[in-house]
């Protein structure tokens, strides 16, 4: 898939830990993107995404209501800027 214009854009990828999620998140800090990861583990994170400056590590719970807020406060208010999502945890 081509992917351009996104290099300085921030994007949330949610599930960032999981199979699809690490992968797209290492392809959008590839295009330059700024990522904002957020999973369940901030550990387990690091380990199964690149090591890069523009990854911001968040662990959250996006099914809870105290998971919104702390994404929104991430980096000091930056991320809530974000112009792309990425959903990849499913919802039960
Ligand atoms: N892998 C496939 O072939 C495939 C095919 C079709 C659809 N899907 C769907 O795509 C999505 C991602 O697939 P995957 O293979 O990467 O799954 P995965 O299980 O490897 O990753 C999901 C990630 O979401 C995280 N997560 C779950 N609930 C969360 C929550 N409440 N808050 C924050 N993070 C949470 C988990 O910790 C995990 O790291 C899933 O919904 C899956 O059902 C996958």
């Amino acid at each position: 898939m081509k992917l351009s214009g996104l290099a300085g854009r921030t994007a949330i990828v949610t599930g960032a830990t999981g199979g699809i999620g690490a992968a797209i998140v290492a392809r959008l800090l590839a295009e330059g993107c700024t990522v904002a990861g957020v999973d369940l583990d901030a550990e387990a994170m690091r380990r199964a995404c690149p090591e890069n400056a523009g990854l911001i590590v968040i662990a959250a719970d996006v099914s809870t209501e105290g998971g919104l807020p702390i994404l929104c406060r991430a980096d000091g208010g930056k991320v809530r800027r974000g112009r792309y999502v990425c959903q990849q945890c499913r919802y039960s």
